[in-house]
């Protein structure tokens, strides 16, 4: 009999599927259907200290493999996702959330760990370092030095368990430069990839950009960017310290694209795109079409092939 469970940092998740942040997340009524459905457990969408319209629309568009946004990061402010997860975790004690919070400054960024760390939630925090949609904010996770100084700060007085989502990286030198970074650090996972920033989409037929935010670059996520994410899931597992777990997300849309992001090392996987085309049903269905290759192989847990990706040498 096997299972998909996954165990981070001591907390256990009955499957290693949930949302990735930002994808049906940002109200109570789409984090009650995360809870319902058949998700391990569910991310919040990133907040900023104050509720955000976000950026103005058309702020995304469909691909025909995948999806295009520059949202602007439009969120209920950091109280109503805090209040959220607190009181689930008093409904269900056991459970282990991830409360997403993403400030356009350190400041403000510090300023929510502060009110985080001085609560009783006991969760996981995803310090997202690199929307690329915020207009005149750079992704932090592009430099390093700014991460250094971010995650300083940061651990200075924040010690419940936290990770960072990070923007995609192409280069080796990159992986090994941020990698050195957030192993100075008592992280307790990263998030790999967010959407790939700053692409184009345009419409021929009336010779204009898709979407009105950024004169119209906006994030690609979806079946497109799987290679890039696989990547960065291999990159980094290979360079990170082993207590520090990677979460895989970036064009899964089947069980194939789950078990690979596991074999190039995730313990734990967030769907996006194909989340937000096929809602909640998504988790079961992969989790059925994953626990069917894991069987045929002759897998009983994802610790029996997650990492193990072979190379032709
Ligand atoms: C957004 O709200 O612009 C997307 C969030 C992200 O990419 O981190």
């Amino acid at each position: 009999m096997s299972t998909l469970a996954t165990t981070i940092a001591g907390r256990r998740f009955s499957t290693c599927l949930m949302n990735a942040a930002g994808i049906r997340c940002q109200s109570a009524r789409d984090l009650d259907a995360l809870v319902a459905s058949a998700a391990g457990t569910y991310v919040t969408k990133s907040a900023t200290p104050n509720k955000r319209p976000g950026n103005p629309e058309p702020r995304m568009t469909t691909l025909p493999h995948g999806s295009f946004n520059s949202m602007g990061l439009p969120n209920n402010g950091l109280a109503y996702y805090l209040d959220y997860v607190l009181a689930d975790q008093i409904k269900r004690p056991t459970a282990t959330q991830f409360l997403s919070i993403a400030g356009t400054s350190l400041e403000d960024n510090l300023a929510m760990l502060h009110e985080i760390q001085a609560s009783e939630y006991r969760g996981f925090v995803e310090l997202n370092l690199s929307c690329p949609n915020v207009p005149g904010h750079p992704q932090t996770g592009y430099d390093f030095e700014q991460t250094a100084k971010t995650l300083d700060a940061v651990f200075a007085f924040y010690d419940k368990p936290l990770g960072v989502k990070l923007p995609p990286y192409f280069d080796l030198a990159h992986f090994d430069a941020i990698a050195a970074v957030l192993n100075q650090y008592p992280l307790t996972f990263v998030t790999t990839i967010n959407s790939v920033g700053n692409g184009l989409v345009v419409n021929a037929e009336t010779e204009t950009v898709a979407i009105r935010p950024k004169g119209g670059f906006g994030g690609i996520g979806g079946a497109s960017v799987k290679p890039t994410a696989l990547a960065n899931v291999r990159a980094l597992s290979q360079r990170l310290k082993p207590e520090i777990a990677v979460v895989g997300v970036g064009g899964i849309l089947n069980g194939r694209d789950a078990f690979e992001h596991i074999l190039c090392g995730a313990s734990m996987l967030q769907i996006g795109t194909q989340f937000g085309y096929e809602g909640t049903a998504v988790f079961k269905r992969i989790a059925q079409e994953l626990d069917s290759i894991m069987a045929l192989k002759g897998y009983n847990t994802i610790a029996d092939f997650r990492g193990k990706l072979k190379t032709l040498d």
